[in-house]
Parts: structure tokens; sequence; C-alpha cells
């Protein structure tokens, strides 16, 4: 398997090799925390093990039950919201075709928004296909999701007839608790566990993202066996890649870059962008800290977004994903008339562009005062993707230590539930209701 690489020459120019080495004893420490388990939020490290742990029983059950979907289904609607929903989107993102219908069901997302007209839209398309439900929530009660699959199961149940509809829902939830879980006992659908010990946003090589995956065709073992060889590699200290970015990022928050912009150059890991945002964001932000993660696709925000990184406030730096080789090839044709004055590109492949694109943007960018790192991944393949998932998950837990939060909690989350729950007044609110009707 080739493996993913971290460069960190361009953060170096910036604040100096020594600016990081200096915090190689915190981070062994953070690692050492997390491999003992004795650390902040020690009660959330499943996933640390997760890739190794997977059982072939797991996976194979994983697969059968996409195989019946894919066979019944000609859509698959995901419900889930946060990390029940993002690492499933962003593996598919990647994975998938940009354009036109996919080998097997189509696969839709819900519950991931209350947008009215989304979910009048999605039920209207829905109308007359033989489509499928996964609904995923941990907790089992949150509100986005809730609300999309009671909307849905009702649709489903009128088209198919409730025993049909019954066969074609997945819940994937908490293993005892939660509404979602009495429903599914009640209803007898097919389930899978999100165990106790692995939080939301680390969740994607579970069951939550593993089964979308799966519904869409691709290996999810190899998948697991990406995260797998990343997991051991720096588990037992042979490849520290993911502590020298923990490392880089730290230093870089500590000589005052305060946001970190995860860069891509293919617009398939724009959703990589949004796991990765969830993933650093909430197990970061917390105790009036953290580094802010943001993220742009290039070449596109280039020319949106490209004056404030080169040239806005510099408390910013990048982490840019490059990807290695693409999957197919598109060479620039040579023109007669030549107007456009591209004749000097003809014969070059379109990734030449934009692997000079992102190299003289790297460039500017640390000239302009805007550090860098850049991870190489081989390809878009599953192996490389559980690389990288398993690279940002291990580092953001060393990360979190470093910068001391706990970072497997996200009390926040919460401040806008109660808000919105004592504005809709629900029972148990009312003293909450009263409150906030006051400051409104
Ligand atoms: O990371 C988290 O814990 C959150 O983003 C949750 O995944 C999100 O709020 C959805 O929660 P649940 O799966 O309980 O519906």
């Amino acid at each position: 398997m080739e493996k993913i690489q971290l460069c960190v020459k361009y953060a170096e120019a910036a604040i100096g090799r020594d600016a990081i080495d200096a915090l190689r004893p915190e981070a062994e420490k953070a690692l050492r925390t997390l491999v003992n388990g004795d650390g902040a939020g020690n009660d959330f490290l499943g996933w640390l093990r997760l890739p190794a742990d997977t059982t072939p029983e797991l996976v194979a059950d994983i697969n059968a039950t996409a195989e019946a979907l894919r066979r019944d289904c000609d859509t698959v609607v995901c419900i889930g919201i946060g990390g029940s929903y993002l690492g499933a989107k962003a593996v598919l993102e990647a994975l998938g075709s940009q354009f036109g219908k996919a080998d097997g069901p189509e696969v839709l997302f819900a519950g991931q928004n209350i947008g009215e007209d989304y979910l009048y839209e999605l039920q209207q398309y829905l109308r007359g296909r033989r489509f499928g439900i996964i609904v995923i929530s941990k907790s089992g009660t949150t509100t986005e999701p809730a609300i999309a699959f009671r909307l849905l199961k009702e649709q489903l149940e009128a088209q198919a007839g409730r025993e049909a509809a019954a066969k074609l829902i997945v819940a994937i939830t908490d293993a005892r608790r939660g509404a979602l879980r009495t429903l599914a006992t009640s209803e007898g659908y097919k389930t899978f566990v999100i165990e106790d010990n692995v939080g939301g946003r680390f969740s994607v090589l579970t069951p939550v993202g593993l089964l979308p995956i799966a519904v869409a065709g691709h290996d999810i073992q190899a998948l697991l066996d990406g995260a797998k060889a990343m997991q051991e590699a720096t588990l037992d200290g042979s490849d520290s890649q993911a502590m020298l970015y923990a490392m880089t990022r730290n230093a870089l928050y500590r000589a005052g870059k305060k946001i970190e912009i995860l860069v891509n150059y293919s617009p398939k890991l724009h959703y990589m962008g949004e796991w990765w945002k969830q993933l650093y964001g909430e197990s970061e932000g917390k105790d009036h800290r953290g580094i802010f993660p943001a993220a742009v696709d290039n070449s596109t925000d280039l020319h949106s977004m490209g004056q404030w990184i080169q040239d806005g406030e510099r408390t910013i730096f990048e982490t840019v994903i490059s990807v290695d080789k693409q999957s197919h090839r598109v060479e620039i044709p040579t023109d007669a008339d030549n107007l456009d004055g591209l004749n000097y590109l003809a014969g070059k492949r379109v990734d030449e562009v934009n692997k000079m694109a992102e190299l003289g943007t790297r460039i500017a960018h640390v000239d302009g005062g805007v550090p860098n790192m850049r991870i190489i991944i081989p390809s878009l393949d599953a192996a490389s993707l559980g690389q990288l998932i398993y690279f940002f998950e291990v580092a953001c837990g060393m990360s979190g230590y470093m910068l001391g939060v706990n970072p497997f909690n996200q009390p926040g989350v919460e401040d806008y539930k109660r808000n919105m729950f004592a504005l809709l007044e629900k029972p148990g609110y009312e003293e909450a209701t009263k409150a906030i009707k006051e400051r409104i």
C-alpha cells in the first residue's frame, strides 16, 4: 500500500524547524496519553484501535445489508447529522463519480438540515421510487434527523406498505438507549450499534460510515485496511507523520496563527474538508481556545478567497491535501487558431496545470506570510482515504491534548438546542421558554 506523506517545509520556512521540534516531548506525551487511555475523555477512545479491531463478521454483515439495499432500492436516503453524516458523505464524494448515475442505488442525504424546501423537494423526488432508509443517530433523539425520519418513514410506509417498509429501513444507533433503538426494536428494523466509546465525529469507520459507503458499492475492507496501516504505524511509533502534523499546527498556533485552512485541489474532496472541520472544530474549540478550522476548494476559491488568504490578516496557515495520481487522464488539445493562447499547454495533462497552480499558490502564500503544510495522498482510492481519516483522527486526539482541552466532548453543542427547545415550547422547558421570551 502506498503511504500518505506529510511535508512541512513551508511551515518550517515560516517559523523554523526548532519551533516545531520543541513540541515533540508534548506530542509524545499526548500520544502516550491516548495509547494508555489515561487522559480527559478517555471513555471515548473506541476509535483508536477500531480499524484493527473491526471483525470480518461485522464487515460481512455490513456488506450483506448493503447488498440487500442495493438489490431492493433505486435510492437510499441516509438520515443523520454531524458525525452521523459527514464521514460517509466525504468518502462517497471522494470515491464516486461527480456526474451520472452510480453503479447501484443513488445515495442521498437528509436530516443534516431543517430546510423545509429541501425536505419537500426530497419527498417529491422520492415519489414512486423504490427507496430505502438508513437512519443514523447515536443518541436517537437529535431533532434534525428525527424530523426527516418521521417524514420519510411515513412516505415509505405509504408507498411500500408498512411491512415492506420495515425491511427497507436500517437503524444505526445506541445498543440500548434512545427513541430510535426503541422504535427499531418494536418495528423489527435491521440495526447496527454505535458503541458508547466512539463519539459521533470519530465514527466514520463504524457502521455509521461503512454502511452508506458499502451501499454505494465501495470497498469498505480497503478503507479499513488503509486506516489500520496508519493506526499500527502511528501507535507503534514507526510513523510519526500524524504526530508531526499535531506538532506543526500547535507550533503555528502558538506563533499567532489562529486559523487553519484545509485546502484541496480536487472538488471531490470538498466534503473531506467539511468532515475535517467538524472533527477539529468540535474537538478543539473549547475553554476559549482552539485553532479555527476553515476549508477552501482550489483552484475555484482562489478566485474568491485567494485575495484574503494572500493579503488579509496574517493569522492563518494552510494544510493542503494533494492527490498524487489522478484516476483518469485528460490532455489539453492543440487548437489551430490558438485564440485563447493555450497552445503552450497542448499535450499536457490537466493535472499538471493543477499541480502548478498548487505549487505556485503555496509559494505565494508562504511569501505572503501564510505558512503551509502539504499532505500527499497517493490517489483517491479507499486505502488512501482510510489512511487519511485515521491520520486526522489520531492527530486530532494528540493535538487536543497539546492544546490542553478534552478533545472528546462537545459541551458547547447543547446551548443552541436548549434555546431552540425553549422557543418551540417543548414540554419540560417551561422555565427556559419564559426566560428566553423575555429576551426577544
Ligand atoms: O460529533 C458529535 O457527537 C455530533 O456531531 C453528533 O454526531 C451529531 O450531533 C449527531 O448526533 P446523533 O448521532 O446522536 O444524532
